[in-house]
């Protein structure tokens, strides 16, 4: 048998069938669960997903509503240009495609932050779409199975993985006959709409594969459906493919953060967009070469008792930013505030859409109860 359909074998009685994105095809349900698990895992996006479906249960609901809306759903899930782009194709598609979701690839593609292999995934899973994807995963189980050697984010590399993707999907039974198979099981019982078509199955067996069978550290080739013909396994290169980045060093950068405080409320600063936080409440900076007395009073604030908490350091793609951050009681707030800043109680702090290290930092504090620190 050939690769594809031992995926598509193996996916329907080994792959996860029960994902809360699974047993539907609808476009913009499907489209969703792609975005927010772009670089993000399935047990981190579920409840994402859900809420997220919740306020916003469809396309409409979702281009209605101001971006200042849709970031709360998003804080905590990193990535925040997703949520971004997420609302500007939600605009797009309301203003250029009169509300409907593009109805293949091609069009899919077209609409902000949305790349190749995403646009393929959701029209496999909405339309049954013969369209190939070849994300991070799905690289992996390909390098190793083709004995593809190289970077395969370079694009020589990257290439050759697309040009074998259509290939091993040259000959999936047409869109048409299984669209009509799955509409004839859909009306016989409601619920099979979620018998998958060929594609669907096949895209969804792949990022099985490469998360549950073919992963980075241990694969399981014993379980593998196409064990007998992976190149990496015969020869016993899995440890070597794919194969790695030339590592260059993390750039590193450092900044200074201020929890100032007066009258039980916080001050936060709307992160400019683009950049990253961009559109997430989030806690006014400073050059940690400066003090922090100096850079409250640079905002305008007259600072009390001043409190250096514990350094912390987060990773993003490209850097890592290592945080100094300070509590202040202030004995006067600034006059005035600038555009992007509000004050915020503390007690609303968890419906604000704030970035996970912040999120974490001011939980901490305030759970701890501030203890020397609140005035009298
Ligand atoms: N990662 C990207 N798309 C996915 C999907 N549909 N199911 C599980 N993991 C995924």
């Amino acid at each position: 048998m050939d690769f594809a359909p031992r995926i598509v074998a193996w996916q329907r009685s080994h792959g996860r069938h029960d994902l809360p994105w699974q047993n539907t095809r609808d476009p913009y349900r499907i489209w969703l669960s792609e975005i927010m698990l772009q670089q993000t895992q399935v047990s981190t996006v579920i409840p994402y997903y859900e809420r997220f479906l919740e306020r916003f249960p469809d396309l409409a609901a979702l281009a209605a509503a101001e971006q200042d809306e849709v970031m709360p759903y998003w804080a905590g899930l990193g990535y925040y240009a997703r949520a971004r782009n997420l609302h500007r194709c939600a605009q797009e598609i309301v203003r250029d495609w009169g509300g409907r979701f593009p109805p293949d690839a091609a069009g899919i593609a077209t609409l902000p932050g949305i790349g190749r292999s995403t646009a393929a995934a959701i029209a496999a899973f909405a339309y049954g779409e013969t369209a190939p994807i070849m994300d991070g995963n799905v690289k992996r189980v390909f390098t190793r199975h083709f004995g593809i050697a190289g970077d395969p984010s370079k694009r020589d590399v990257e290439t050759r993985l697309w040009t074998l993707a259509e290939e091993q999907v040259a000959s999936a039974p047409a869109d048409a006959g299984v669209l009509a198979a799955v509409a004839a099981a859909a009306a016989a019982t409601p619920e099979s709409d979620a018998v998958a078509g060929y594609m669907a199955s096949y895209t969804q067996g792949l990022m099985d594969l490469g998360a549950t069978l073919c992963t980075r550290g241990k694969p399981d080739c014993p379980r593998c459906p196409v064990q007998a013909t992976c190149v990496a396994r015969i020869e016993g290169r899995q440890a070597e493919l794919p194969t790695p980045k030339a590592r260059k060093a993390t750039p590193e950068r450092s900044t200074g953060m201020l929890v100032l405080r007066h009258d039980g409320r916080v001050l936060l600063q709307q992160r400019p967009s683009p950049g990253i936080w961009g559109g997430l409440w989030s806690l006014p900076e400073f050059d940690p070469a400066q003090d922090a007395a100096a850079a409250c009073k640079a905002l305008g604030a007259q600072p009390g008792e001043l409190c250096e908490l514990a350094a912390f350091a987060h990773t993003f793609t490209h850097f890592r930013l290592h945080v100094r951050p300070w509590f202040v009681s202030l004995k006067q707030a600034p006059a005035a505030l600038d555009a992007p800043q509000r004050w915020v109680d503390e007690a609303e702090l968890a419906h604000v859409a704030l970035p996970a290290p912040v999120r974490k930092l001011l939980d901490g504090l305030f759970a701890a109860g501030l203890p020397h620190m609140l005035p009298a």
